[in-house]
């Protein structure tokens, strides 16, 4: 069964323009949605729509606002199985991982649904009497999020929910590939949640008709502030155009998490937190594992453990219980061809590589391999830094090995990349942990687990190539969609100046104590 998908903005669907098939990368012959695909110009209204939305948006109570997120949390609840279904059959995401996924949506409500009663800002002493000072948090305005499709509800919800709760409203531009479940996370929202139209718009676009539209919207003054998880080459276009009209992004990039693998390791344990940051969602989290770093004394035997955990891996029919389902979306499946390319004449690959199919096929594969774009997991051993697949992402099934004597090599190694999103170290050592907690560029590290699975309430984002600093989930977002206002009031009944009438106590400087 498929349906039609379009753009919404404030509350009415644009019918109008060129539409495209979006398909089931585990059965391409599914088409589960046809979605009508918006210009530049649809864009730049809907961030007009968001922006005269924005005022009586705000004029809502907060705690108001908090109900609606809870009303939406539970919505997602409620549905939590058919939107993980969703998830599962139009981006190919183990169904199991679907609704760890939709779970994240629902953890995210339920944070902050409560901040709607809080909200604090602050009363703070003057340094003159009959004046008081305050602080408070206002709503940044219309804001643009401009999401991937790997994570294609669970990461939209950390910028929408938050935005929304603080009083901001939304244009929302989600992956080209994940249509359907996008106009479904809309729906659960909109009608879940009670919002006025024009609260949340949703635009169907694709990458350069978002970003003209983006353009003409930020020089319209329509646009507030742009949230966007996606490529670093991207990121950093978004970030040099919001910079021009002196806006910071919320910029969530790529990453080539390090995963350390140091003597007094458990091994195993290792071998099962790369297996899964590796090769769970294919490789296609921006969490997902880039380079073991493994120490020198351990390297043959982490890998004839790791290359047979692979080789034993469940891949297939995503809705079956398997490690690794298919590729998102064709895009994906051509550049993670290229990505093979990359590999040299120094590397050791284990395993068959490409595509899987009847002359290429993987034992125990479960289903139909031609039906999809399934590939090979694969490891190539032997990386180092200035091969291109210890250097770059390589979103994909794609895990290289590299060794290291010391540990401070190895820190280096973890951080030779540039990137510096998630990372993992397999000690017990505590003054390792604490070297590489130092040492470490990226914004996120795991100790005996995997460089995968953040908790949806702790800072996520990363530094370097992975992102501009900026911090998402918990409480640390709420700076992304607010701005401090800092108020003073004299109510002194004459002009007070700052640093100039304040009183002087008369200190002794020079007392001492007698000498005893
Ligand atoms: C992403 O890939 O953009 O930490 C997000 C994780 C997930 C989120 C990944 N909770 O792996």
């Amino acid at each position: 069964m498929s349906q039609t998908v379009t753009s919404v903005i404030g509350g009415a669907a644009i019918t109008e323009g060129r539409t495209v098939a979006s398909t089931n990368p585990a059965r391409l012959d599914d088409v589960v949605a046809e979605v009508v695909m918006a210009d530049a110009a649809t864009f730049a209204r809907a961030a007009a729509t968001a922006k005269a939305a924005q005022p009586p948006w705000a004029d809502v109570p907060a705690p108001v606002r908090g109900r609606a997120i809870a009303h939406i949390g539970r919505a997602v609840e409620e549905n939590a199985e058919a939107l993980a279904r969703l998830v599962t059959r139009e981006i190919g995401k183990p169904y199991a991982e679907s609704l760890g996924e939709v779970r994240e949506i629902i953890d995210t409500c339920d944070f902050f649904l409560g901040e709607g009663r809080r909200l604090y800002g602050q009363t703070v002493p003057s340094e003159m009497p009959d004046k008081q000072l305050f602080t408070f948090r206002n709503p940044v305005g219309a804001i643009a999020v401009i999401t991937a499709g790997n994570f294609p509800v669970a990461v939209p919800s950390w910028y929408i929910v938050p935005a929304l709760l603080t009083g901001n409203t939304i244009v929302w531009k989600p992956a080209e590939y994940s249509p359907a479940v996008s106009n479904a996370f809309h729906e659960l929202f909109v009608r879940g949640g009670g919002l006025p139209d024009g609260v949340f718009n949703l635009v169907h676009a694709d990458g350069e008709q978002t970003f003209a539209g983006l353009q003409s919207a930020l020089d319209a003054g329509d646009i507030d502030k742009v949230g966007f998880t996606g490529s670093s080459a991207v990121g950093r276009e978004i970030g040099a155009l919001t910079g021009r009209h002196l806006q910071t992004a919320c910029l969530e990039l790529g990453g080539k998490n390090p995963l350390v693998v140091t003597p007094s390791a458990d091994l195993d344990l290792a071998v099962e937190g790369a297996l899964f940051s590796g090769f769970g969602t294919a490789g296609q989290r921006c969490t997902s594992l880039g380079t073991v770093i493994v120490h020198e004394s351990l390297h043959d035997e982490f890998v004839a453990r790791f290359t047979k955990a692979v080789e034993s891996a469940a891949v297939g029919d995503p809705f079956e219980d398997v490690l690794m389902g298919p590729l998102l979306d064709r895009k994906f499946a051509t550049r993670y061809e290229a990505f093979l390319g990359w590999v040299q004449p120094h590397h050791a690959v284990y395993g068959a590589t490409g595509r899987i199919d009847r002359g290429n096929a993987r034992a125990g594969f479960v289903g139909e391999a031609e039906a999809g774009l399934f590939y090979h997991p694969v490891v190539v051993d032997g990386v180092r830094p200035g091969d291109a697949i210890f250097d770059e992402e390589t979103f994909g099934p794609i895990v290289g090995i590299a060794t290291y004597r010391t540990f401070a090599e190895a820190i280096e190694l973890a951080n030779a990349p540039g990137y510096g999103l998630s990372s993992a170290v397999y000690t017990t050592e505590p003054d390792e942990v604490f070297a590489f907690r130092r040492g470490i560029s990226a914004g996120m590290l795991s100790v005996n687990n995997s460089t995968s699975g953040a908790e949806a309430h702790l800072p996520f984002g990363g530094n370097g190539k992975s992102g501009n600093g900026a911090r998402q989930s918990g409480m640390w977002v709420l700076d992304q969609f607010t701005r401090w206002q800092a108020m003073n009031w004299d109510y002194s009944g004459r002009l007070q100046k700052a640093q100039m009438d304040v009183v002087e106590l008369s200190p002794e400087l020079g007392f001492r104590l007698p000498e005893q």
